[in-house]
């Protein structure tokens, strides 16, 4: 079936979670790298438990929560750093091949679109600071359904919204569990594995494994 639309995840594969903190890596100090790899972790564990619990709370408020977690555990780094790394969340760095590459994609008649955890305000932020709005038929926000990815009902907003049959969908994600997760529900996949991960959810494996969306 050839691919009707090209979804792809936002935080990891368009823009570049760990540029927040690279940003203030001087004043962060020395162990810049594990702050900003727990503070994602903490993002992504209040997402999962949140849905499990049943107890909803918008993706801006858990990177809040895990930030504040987060200088709680690294008492080296300035707590007065806290507004500008969550601002510059605000303005996250794309990655670099990400616009010839949409722009390429959408020449070929596509539907592009995003899906993921972000709240609508983050998300809409990042797009026009990227001039992803330009290219992008839709952003769809896991908020209008108050559940988080790995959740089936996620992934179906899309097909839903594009009446389409999974497989017409090719979703990307440098997320390795967020692969798993639009694999079983029925999406073509690529995992996006820029920082050569090994692999793991191997009954949920990828249909492509790519270093970057370049080759897309
Ligand atoms: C997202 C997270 C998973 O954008 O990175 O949905």
């Amino acid at each position: 079936m050839s691919t009707a639309a090209y979804v792809f995840d936002a935080y990891g594969t368009l823009f570049d979670v760990h540029a927040a903190v690279r940003r203030h890596a001087e004043q962060a100090g020395p162990e810049y790298q594990r702050f900003s790899e727990m503070w994602r972790a903490k993002q992504l564990e209040y997402s999962w438990v949140r849905t499990l619990m049943g107890s909803y709370r918008d993706f801006w408020q858990l990177t809040e929560e895990a930030l504040d977690y987060t200088l709680a555990r690294f008492p080296s780094v300035d707590r007065s750093l806290r507004a500008d790394l969550l601002s510059a969340y605000w303005t996250l760095d794309c990655y670099p091949e990400v616009p010839a590459v949409l722009k390429d994609l959408k020449s070929r008649g596509a539907k592009l679109a995003i899906l993921s955890n972000g709240s609508p305000a983050m998300l809409e932020a990042a797009v026009k600071n990227a001039a992803l709005d330009v290219i992008l038929d839709d952003v769809f926000s896991v908020d209008a359904i108050r559940a988080y990815k790995t959740a089936p009902q996620v992934y179906d907003m899309v097909t839903t919204a594009y009446r389409l049959y999974p497989e017409a969908v090719s979703f990307q994600s440098s997320n390795r569990w967020d692969v798993a997760g639009a694999q079983k529900f029925g999406f073509r996949t690529v995992w996006i594995n820029r920082l050569d991960l090994p692999d793991e959810y191997a009954d949920h494996g990828p249909d492509l494994i790519l270093p970057n969306l370049a080759s897309l």
